[in-house]
């Protein structure tokens, strides 16, 4: 999460930065700007309401729907700490300059969210204010959940309320100044959140305004996938152009063929979201395979196809760095440095992977054919070798962790070897670059 709480940065910029500047800010495009057509209030909106559960639900009970949009919002991600109980909080994001720990939502009255009333609560997710007034960091993404209608929001808390209060009282952050100062959120929100309920494309039809109201509402998809403006808002000018998330690098998933998602069909799309694997294009790793593990996969077929089709009508923006996939396996040169990524390879990763990269009878641990194999930076890389990959409730096959098996210079080279073998180019990482990643987990 960590660049997403590099919002908080946005403290420092607010003193820094110009009015001019400002102004460019200002009159930046919402996140559906892009669509055309006439956005409307949703009470203007004729057809199938594109908010609220998907049509198969609107009979269940107001918890059933809460549990569903609470799932979709995947506020159990965040708000869960490692090992600990369901929304009590004290999940730790480190920073630069300090860590910020999220807050307990279970119902307790003393240590949770249990005194709070409706408005108190559609305040908070919708403008990042608390029940005392305190200002909350955009690391809490409401500037996405502010699309989210009230309705909805009342019935995330009305599910919030049925899980099993918590008593665990809230770690105070420890930010250094002037990060903070959180009265500074005031001044980040007037410019950064729209503070606007979500407005249907009528011109773009039904399954588009779905999945547009999943995506930027609920699912938040822009919070990792969006780059950062300098004051660490989502910069709609490159919507979904690539940003990162707890050292990770969140991928362009714009329409761009060669670095975005441009030639992967709304089938393939569907199946990632919902399986964490498409045939051919890798698996999810990571603040991925968490989001899909945690949310997506809880989705209905209907609700994630919707999610596709608004996705495969985002502009493209091309990543210069990122090179098209490479088709097939590359010998390379046995030099040295090769040879000590290759050694490493044998041992420890060839009898899963195999060496034609194809993944010895596991399709999921194909090599070739993934994004993160052919970014040259190896960041992804990387992070799956520190912190092994796969899921269990996903009931996908495991890849353990080996931080501690090997040393920073070894992953350096396996990493290189791997980009090199099985993607369009062969990274240059050094220990020095394994060493920053690994202090970020
Ligand atoms: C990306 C991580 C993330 C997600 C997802 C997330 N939150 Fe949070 N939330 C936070 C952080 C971090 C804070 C504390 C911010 C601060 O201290 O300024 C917070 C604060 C809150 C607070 C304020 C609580 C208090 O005691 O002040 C509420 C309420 C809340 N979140 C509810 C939700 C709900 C409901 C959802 C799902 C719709 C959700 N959050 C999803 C990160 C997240
Ligand atoms: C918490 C951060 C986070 C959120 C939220 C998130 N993603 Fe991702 N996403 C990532 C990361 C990190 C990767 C790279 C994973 C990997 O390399 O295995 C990724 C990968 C992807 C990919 C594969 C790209 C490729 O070229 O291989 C797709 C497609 C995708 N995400 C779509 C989405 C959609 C749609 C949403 C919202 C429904 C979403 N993501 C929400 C972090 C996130
Ligand atoms: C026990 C079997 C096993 C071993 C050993 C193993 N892996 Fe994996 N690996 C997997 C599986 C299974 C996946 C896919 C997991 C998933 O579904 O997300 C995977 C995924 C990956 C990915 C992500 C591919 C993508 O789709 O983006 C990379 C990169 C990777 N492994 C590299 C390695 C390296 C390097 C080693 C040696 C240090 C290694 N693996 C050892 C089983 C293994």
């Amino acid at each position: 999460m960590n660049i997403r709480i590099k919002l908080a940065l946005a403290t420092a910029a607010c003193a820094a930065v110009g009015l001019s500047v400002l102004g460019w800010f200002a009159f930046a495009p919402g996140p559906l700007a892009f669509a055309g057509g006439k956005s409307i209030a949703l009470v203007d909106y004729k057809g199938s309401s594109p908010t609220g559960v998907p049509a198969e639900m609107v009979s269940s009970d107001l918890i059933a729907r809460g549990k569903y949009l609470t799932r979709a919002a995947d506020c159990a991600a965040c708000h869960t700490a490692k090992g600990g109980k369901p929304f009590a909080g004290g999940r730790a994001f480190k920073l630069p300059f300090g860590t910020l720990y999220t807050p307990n939502i279970t119902p307790d009255v003393e240590t949770g969210i249990g005194s709070w009333s409706g408005a108190e609560f559609v305040r908070a997710v919708h403008n990042g204010i608390a029940k005392d007034g305190t200002r909350l960091y955009p690391a809490f993404p409401y500037a996405s959940y502010t699309m989210l209608t009230d309705e909805d929001v009342l019935a995330i808390k009305a599910y919030l309320f049925s899980v099993p209060a918590v008593h665990q009282a809230n770690i105070p952050s420890a930010l250094a100044f002037p990060f903070n100062q959180r009265w500074l959120m005031s001044i980040w929100g007037v410019l950064f959140n729209p503070n606007e309920r979500f407005r249907p494309v009528p011109e773009r039809g039904p399954e588009w305004n779905r999945g547009a109201y999943l995506v930027e509402a609920a699912a938040h998809c822009g919070e990792c996938h969006s780059p950062r403006n300098l004051m660490q808002a989502m910069d709609n000018r490159h919507k979904f152009a690539g940003g990162s998330a707890e050292g990770w690098t969140a991928y362009n998933i714009t329409a761009d063929p060669q670095s975005g998602i441009g030639d992967w069909t709304p089938a393939e799309v569907s199946r990632y979201l919902s399986a964490g694997h498409a045939q051919g294009r890798g698996s999810a790793s990571g603040p991925m395979a968490e989001a899909i593990d945690m949310s997506l996969r809880h989705l209905t077929p209907g609700d994630v196809a919707a999610m596709a089709t608004y996705l495969k009508t985002i502009p493209a923006v091309r990543t210069a760095e990122l090179p098209p996939i490479a088709k097939r396996v590359t010998e390379l040169q046995r030099d040295d440095a090769e040879l000590a990524g290759k050694r490493v390879f044998e041992g420890a990763c060839a009898s899963c992977h195999a060496w034609s990269g194809g993944g010895s009878a596991i399709p999921e641990a194909a090599l070739t054919g993934s994004r993160a194999v052919n970014d040259s930076s190896a960041t992804n890389v990387v992070q799956m070798i520190l912190n092994g990959t796969g899921s269990v409730p996903l009931g996908s096959p495991f890849m353990p962790s080996f931080a501690t098996g090997y040393g920073n210079d070894e992953i350096a080279a396996l990493s290189n070897y791997v980009t090199g073998r099985f993607g369009a180019s062969a990274s240059r990482i050094t220990a020095k670059d394994v060493a920053r990643l690994r202090a970020l987990n």
